[in-house]
């Protein structure tokens, strides 16, 4: 049976995934496209509906994003947010100027009509406005059905033609009955049943590796993270013994992690796979030696992972098949999503070389958001201690360590990291907190110990809560925690002399450091 589906086009704003991760969270199977992608695919993909988002530009403006008028003549449901609804109104005739108010942050809403977008949605409800531009004039055929104070044209529709536009962002958390509106749209008014389920993720992902692979040999790049965890668990009942997984030490590991991946997934482990472990260390080094630009970092160890896949490759023999455990939001950061901008060339996507030796790249797990691949891990009857494992970065302590990396350095935050670790988990936090950590940061300063004068380096700690990683708040760790994870480092480190608490959220900062 095909998977129903809805469509998001996206027009260049930095939160579109958010859309489609709540058009999921109605279990609707929804993926991002290009304003590009021709009219013909898009109809070819059969969508039961399809989603304009927001966007930076004006839609009047030459060399603006735009899509053509028989977009909306396809029979499908469309529904336009923000820039997608002032697109919607532009291009079947109506007026879209600069607003003579700009709107910002959580405006009330006036709801004007009865209108299945707005079923069971209070008559004033609170909405996230940000747009400088308006809709002056609805397009011919279409009906207000909503209003602020300063935006005539909150929301209208051409109900005939499953047409719906809304000026604000229902996919934010601060439209507070955003999600009963989507739902409204794609279960309602697009007629999507809700079939969406890991459940049959893990079905169909397992039939359409087996038709790709048929009796191939697949290679498998595995960290030991969540994500190629569960990627390994998923090829491994869809291929068994074809399967080859690749644990590449290459020095930028946590303490310890190298032999408790191992112990996980090798020979004495719980797993029925072949599993190789590749002493990379010092390969590593000398390739990162002097180098200090973050995306240069990241491309050499993205590229040396695969040039180390295809050694191993080679000597397994005729192996046609790499797979990687890339989640969505490695996809989208990486710009290869949609329209948004490149944040970081993520080292399993952006990051592979021009050439690699595969005859094919698998990633099972390329469209699922992170809790959506711990329900898949869960799924497939992984360990829940893996599953809840906190993520890892492929490029590792690479990434955390600001500047040139070298092996002293790599040392200190493993040994920083590790002590950090144990406080937070001594006081019964490392459930509660998403992803927390220790980097390096490329200062030295002056300090004094023992009547002695130091010059180190400064550890920064890191912790965050985070539903997607998408975006991320900085978590509140009791001070007495901090303090102690704080003369821990100092104490037992050597070279460090300074400990920071980094308060930043996502966005602006990421949550990795580079
Ligand atoms: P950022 O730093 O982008 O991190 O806010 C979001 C989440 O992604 C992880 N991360 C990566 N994971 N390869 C990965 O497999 C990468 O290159 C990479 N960079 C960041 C990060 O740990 C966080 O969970």
């Amino acid at each position: 049976m095909e998977q129903e589906k809805v469509i998001v086009i996206d027009f260049g704003g930095q939160y579109n995934q958010l859309v489609a991760r709540r058009v999921r969270e109605c279990q609707v199977y929804c993926e991002i496209y290009s304003y590009r992608t021709p009219l013909e695919t898009i109809r070819a993909m059969k969508p039961k509906g399809i989603i304009l988002t927001g966007g930076p530009n004006s839609c009047y403006e030459a060399g603006a994003p735009t899509c053509s008028r028989e977009l909306f003549e396809m029979g499908i449901p469309v529904l336009g947010l923000c820039y997608g609804a002032q697109l919607m109104n532009h291009v079947l005739g109506g007026c879209v100027e600069k607003a003579p108010v700009r709107e910002y942050g959580k405006t009330e809403v006036q709801i004007d009509a009865d209108t299945p977008l707005f079923d069971n949605v209070g008559r004033t409800t609170t909405c996230w406005m940000s747009h400088f531009d308006y809709i002056s004039q609805p397009a011919p055929g279409f009906t207000v059905t909503a209003h602020t104070a300063d935006c005539p044209v909150a929301a209208d529709e051409c109900r005939e033609k499953g047409l719906y536009a809304i000026q604000f962002h229902p996919e934010v958390l601060h439209t507070v009955e955003g999600s009963k509106m989507l739902f409204n749209f794609v279960r309602g008014i697009c007629g999507c049943s809700g079939t969406w389920r890991m459940d049959s993720f893990v079905e169909n992902a397992i039939t359409a590796i087996r038709d790709k692979v048929g009796s191939g040999k697949v290679l498998l790049a595995l960290s030991g993270g969540v994500d190629s965890s569960v990627a390994a668990g998923l090829l491994s009942r869809a291929v068994g013994n074809q399967l080859t997984c690749v644990f590449v030490d290459h020095g930028l590991l946590r303490k310890d992690e190298g032999d408790e991946v191992e112990a996980v997934f090798g020979s004495s482990g719980n797993f029925d796979l072949n599993f190789i472990r590749v002493n990379a260390r010092q390969r590593y080094y000398d390739k990162l030696a002097g180098v200090t630009e973050p995306e240069a970092k990241r491309k050499i160890i993205g590229e040396e992972f695969i040039r180390v896949f295809e050694e191993e490759a080679r000597k397994i023999g005729a192996v046609d098949f790499l797979a990687q455990g890339t989640i969505y939001p490695d996809v989208v950061e990486s710009g290869l999503g949609g329209e948004s901008a490149v944040i970081k060339s993520h080292h399993n996507v952006g990051g592979l070389p021009d050439y690699v030796d595969f005859k094919e790249i698998i990633e099972p797990l390329r469209n699922l958001f992170k809790d959506e691949v711990r329900k898949a891990g869960l799924e497939l009857g992984l360990p829940e201690k893996l599953v809840y494992r906190q993520p890892f970065p492929g490029p590792g302590l690479g990434i955390r360590i600001i500047g040139e990396v070298t092996a002293e350095k790599v040392r200190i935050v493993q040994e920083a990291d590790y002590i950090y670790r144990e406080e937070i988990a001594r006081a019964g936090l490392d459930r509660s907190i998403g992803q927390y950590f220790a980097a390096l940061t490329n200062m030295r300063s002056v300090g004094v110990m023992g009547d002695e004068r130091t010059y180190d380096y400064a550890v920064a700690l890191r912790a965050v809560n985070t539903i997607d990683f998408m975006t991320a708040e900085a978590a509140q760790i009791p001070y007495e925690v901090l303090q102690t994870v704080m003369s821990r480092i100092i104490n037992e480190v050597k070279g460090v002399n300074r400990v920071f608490y980094d308060l930043t959220s996502k966005p602006p900062g990421t949550i990795e450091f580079e």
